[in-house]
């Protein structure tokens, strides 16, 4: 019978298939079919990337054009064909028409989405990523589709650092590029004044500084004539430095990761005979069989058995930049998102995390609001818990409200936020293995925004990695099976004085009699013991939610039914513990009643208080509730009667039912 591969879908990676790779990588643009076929050509691997960025009339597209020339890189034929052009139209040669012709050329023939110019310099090959008049270059910079190891940044030595220099200054910083010349061009308008050069060295090494820049080199250059760019010249016999060429192949290439600790997120587990194949693209290290590897989260121990081979040989090692299919000695159960990588280097692992990110959306990113994360193949919703810092990116001014913080960041701002994601992420250091530690943030499918990760012992954020989640021997079908009946979250959401304590006590009473291993907890109780540090902030209210839902969370996994009546009013937030609880055991009941009937009910006097302002932030008076979208049940509680809500609830309780040795929701 002849193989077949199948993709295995554990239950919970239907949330994330059919989400596109993230991070496109310019190697893998023109390559399709299977994973397991996906081999990456040893030259283009050992490409050298490098964006070029300036001031829109700072001599961007000549400086290329000029450097394809003087390094041979043209094809046969174009420069003449330009000048024939040019002087058919009675025009000026230009070297920017050169980089037009050829990218007029590669747009009509396009395959990939980064616009990439080739050159070589001898010593190696280079790409150009998102070449000068690239639609999309600061979105492709930011979600790391063009991820380079150097950059040139232009000035045109008359008019010194513009407002597009500091902005684009500022993005390489963010984006972690370390490697940086600064060009200092059209030296022949400024009489190729030494001192005028030494100028714009000081001020924008000042400047630069202020971003935690410090570049390589400052090259004084003339992009039309070709000065000190592969050749030197006359007019500038000052200048001892490097020519361009000289700096740009002195540069190490830091994409190369082969060296680093073998960082393996998987892509999707499939299925080939009897073997389970676990396929993703090697970010950083190498692999071979025998290794001892450990995925993350979750800290699942494995040993490499095979690395597979399409259509040959098992393979001896794969390393960085290539998709492999492994096999493991071992049968474990672990997912896309997941990390592989050696048991005494594993990556960090938190829910906390901070970040800086430079936002694209059209819509502003907003404080406490859900989105979703995406890092190499993990993608969870995450709640933008804190924006610490906005920084406008033309201007590099802080922009910070009256109280000295700020709730949105606008597009094309840059800020300092921490993340609390939905689900643990596996990341490092941006600046370790960059692969691994830069994301991006969707709103409604689309790419909003991206950053970086930033890791500082001093903020806590590196504990979790020390942390492992452990299990004991008895597990939640066993509790589940013990009870007779499954674990399960009733979550019950309103506003004060809508019914929640009433329906709950009833509830709990009614499932107590029917056997059922089952507690209420209402958050009144809770903010008189656990929660006694929070107050009614947003801030507050949704850690209280937080604290809340992972009780919850283990109630449920005890194999209890746990009853738990908050205001709740944040849909993000409830649905941040829905995420946490196993499928199918939250239940989100909308106790609904109109705000007026609460008011008039007012069961603790509240709502006359909220009214004058002795209460503040009050629920529906001066604080927002967020009806919920999709809750399993809403019970209007000023149409129904006690007895009526708490049979619909037991009604939807009762259809989580058992199949085969499990307990699901119909
Ligand atoms: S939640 O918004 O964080 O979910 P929670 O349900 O824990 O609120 O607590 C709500 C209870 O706190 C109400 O039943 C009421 O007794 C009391 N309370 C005191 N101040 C407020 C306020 N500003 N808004 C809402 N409830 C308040």
């Amino acid at each position: 019978m002849p193989a077949t591969l199948t993709k295995e879908p554990p239950a919970a990676y239907a949330a994330t298939s059919g989400s596109p790779a993230f991070f496109p990588r310019e190697h893998t643009h023109s390559i399709s079919g299977p994973v397991l076929t996906q081999t990456t050509p040893a030259r283009e691997k050992d490409r050298f990337y490098i964006v070029v960025v300036g001031h829109v009339d700072h001599g961007k597209s000549t400086f290329v054009g000029r450097l394809l020339h003087d390094t041979d890189s043209l094809p046969h034929g174009k420069i003449e064909q330009v000048k024939k052009a040019c002087a058919a139209e009675n025009m000026d040669f230009e070297y920017a028409f050169l980089l037009d012709a050829l990218l007029e050329e590669q747009e009509q023939n396009i395959t990939i989405d980064t616009t990439r110019i080739l050159f070589n310099t001898g010593k190696r090959d280079y790409a150009i990523i998102d070449a000068p008049g690239h639609r999309e270059f600061l979105k492709n910079m930011v979600t790391g589709a063009a991820s380079a190891s150097a950059a040139f940044l232009l000035i045109d030595s008359r008019e010194g650092v513009q407002d597009q220099s500091r902005r684009h200054a500022l993005l390489l910083s963010l984006l972690g590029v370390k490697q940086l010349i600064v060009l200092v061009n059209k030296m022949d308008l400024s009489d190729y004044s030494e001192e005028r050069f030494n100028g714009i060295v000081t001020e924008y090494t000042a400047f630069l500084s202020t971003l935690g820049l410090q570049p390589n080199h400052f090259i004084p250059i003339t992009a039309r004539h070709g000065e000190n760019i592969a050749n030197r010249g006359d007019n500038m016999p000052w200048w001892q430095g490097p020519t361009v060429i000289e700096a740009l192949d002195s540069f190490t290439n830091t994409a190369a990761l082969d060296d680093k600790p073998l960082r393996l997120p998987l892509q999707d587990v499939y299925r080939w005979d009897a073997r389970r194949i676990f396929a993703g693209r090697i970010e950083s290290g190498r692999i071979k069989p025998g290794d001892k590897i450990v995925f993350s989260p979750g800290n699942k121990a494995a040993t490499v058995k095979t690395i597979e081979n399409w259509n040959g040989p098992l393979l001896e090692s794969a390393g960085t930049g290539e998709s492999v299919g492994i096999t493991l000695a071992e049968q474990i159960f672990v997912e896309r998102g997941a990390v592989a990588s050696p048991a005494e280097n594993i990556p960090y692992i938190t829910q906390t995390i901070s970040a800086r990110i430079f936002w694209l959306g059209r819509e502003p990113l907003r404080q406490q609001r859900t989105y979703k994360i995406r890092l190499t193949t993990q993608e969870t919703s995450c709640i933008i818990t804190r924006i610490e810092r906005v920084i406008d990116s033309a201007t590099l001014e802080s922009i910070s409200s009256a109280e000295g913080h700020t709730l949105q960041i606008n597009r094309h701002e840059v800020a300092d936020i921490t993340i609390r994601t939905h689900k643990p992420i596996v990341f490092d250091s941006h600046d370790n293995i960059s692969p691994l530690g830069r994301f991006v943030i969707t709103d409604n499918q689309q790419i909003a925004g991206g950053g970086i990760l930033l890791v500082n012992d001093a903020d806590g954020q590196k504990n979790d990695s020390h942390l492992h989640p452990t299990t004991g021997k008895v597990d939640r079908r066993a509790r589940e099976s013990r009870n007779g009946h499954p674990g399960a979250v009733i979550w019950l959401t309103g506003l004060s004085g809508s019914g929640k304590s009433t329906i709950a006590a009833e509830l709990e009473r009614q499932l107590f009699d029917l056997g059922r291993q089952v507690y209420w907890i209402d958050g009144d109780n809770l903010r008189l013991g656990l929660n006694s540090d929070l107050g009614f902030s947003e801030e507050d209210r949704q850690e209280n939610i937080r604290r809340a839902g992972e009780i919850a969370r283990h109630f449920a996994d005890a194999g209890t039914i746990l009853i738990i009546s908050l205001i709740s009013p944040s849909l993000a937030s409830r649905n941040s513990v829905r995420d946490r609880v196993d499928r199918g055991r939250f239940i989100e009941v909308f106790v609904n009643a109109p705000l007026d009937v609460c008011a008039l009910r007012d069961p603790k006097g509240l709502y006359a208080k909220a009214k004058t302002g002795e209460i503040q932030n009050f629920t529906g008076i001066s604080a927002p509730y967020e009806i919920p979208t999709t809750p399993e049940l809403e019970l209007r509680t000023d149409q129904l009667s006690v007895g009526d809500c708490v049979a619909k609830i037991l009604d939807r309780v009762n259809a989580i039912t058992r199949t085969g040795d499990d307990w699901v929701s119909i």
